[in-house]
């Protein structure tokens, strides 16, 4: 695998950080996972305008402008196996003396690049969905930047894992009125299907604004598919007739059983084969522009 760090491309084995990384020491930096289908970036526009709002969060300067960004992504890509890939891009505030506050003047930030073969969810999963379990919110209140810090995410995936399950979904309680609601996936956006509606939670400091929850609404309004953005309450979340999970690497995915509890008739719903369909639709022909 080459990948690209600070500026250079190398073979991975090759790479370096140094141990005084604000990476490595505090987990000061963010991140993107950007798909890859037929050697072209999938909505890169859109995943280099989320990345810019990760680091106006961190207030941390960008490194790179997008026409930048561009080449590295495009060389990343032409460098690396598989026409289907799983990009991934990394910067942090750079290697300087511990200390939480900025480095003073700044230091240069670690760039780092590297991509994969992206593997789709296998037809199996696509038929059976999956399983999920909830699990208390205890993350930050800046769900929306895309921060490497993932620990919460880490501890909330494992607890799926440990149980059996492919994804913890994560509920919060509102502070005021004491009701528990719905944000997102330790990694990956949540839909909840109820009378042939879409409902998905807003746009706020609480959930990663998907690039896929994004294309899935699109795609959504193009086919006259009723939708809501709100938030979405626990109650909703368990009367579901179906749920959805989206993320850049799964696409759309039905989840058919929650907390040990058949969603629906547990087994996908037809707003999850239309939607998957029209999202297969969609990627192709972006493509194929
Ligand atoms: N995660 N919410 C969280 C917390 C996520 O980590 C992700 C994606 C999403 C979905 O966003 P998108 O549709 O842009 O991939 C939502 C990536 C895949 C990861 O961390 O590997």
């Amino acid at each position: 695998m080459t990948i690209y760090l600070n500026g250079e491309f190398m073979p991975i084995t090759e790479a370096k950080v140094s141990v005084l990384d604000r990476g490595f020491i505090f987990g000061d930096g963010v991140y993107e996972v950007i798909p890859v289908y037929s050697r072209r970036a999938f909505r890169l526009p859109e995943h280099l305008k989320r990345l810019q709002h990760s680091l106006d969060g961190i207030k941390l300067p960008n490194p790179h402008d997008e026409a930048e960004w561009t080449r590295i992504v495009e060389e990343i890509i032409a460098r690396n196996e598989g026409e289907d890939q799983y990009l991934y891009l990394h910067i942090t505030r750079g290697a300087a003396k511990r200390d939480h506050a900025f480095p003073n003047p700044p230091v240069p930030p670690t760039v780092f690049a590297m991509s994969s073969p992206l593997p789709t969810p296998p037809a199996a999963l696509l038929e059976s969905g999956i399983s999920c379990i909830t699990a208390q919110d205890n993350r930050w209140l800046r769900c929306d930047i895309k921060a490497i810090a993932l620990l919460p995410n880490v501890l909330l995936r494992q607890m799926a894992v440990d149980a059996g399950c492919a994804e913890t979904i994560l509920i919060r309680d509102d502070p005021v009125t004491g009701n528990d609601f719905m944000t997102e996936g330790a990694a990956s956006n949540v839909f909840v299907v109820k009378n042939g509606s879409l409902l998905a939670p807003p746009k706020d400091n609480l959930m990663l604004p998907g690039i896929t929850y994004d294309v899935i609404l699109e795609i959504a309004a193009v086919n006259d598919i009723p939708c809501e953005v709100r938030r979405v309450m626990k109650e909703e979340l368990f009367s579901a007739d179906e749920l959805l999970l989206t993320s850049s690497t799964k696409e759309v995915l039905a989840i058919t059983h929650l907390d040990g509890l058949a969603v629906g008739n547990g087994k996908p719903g037809p707003m999850f084969a239309q939607l998957h369909e029209l999202y297969q639709d969609f990627k192709h022909n972006v493509m194929r522009k």
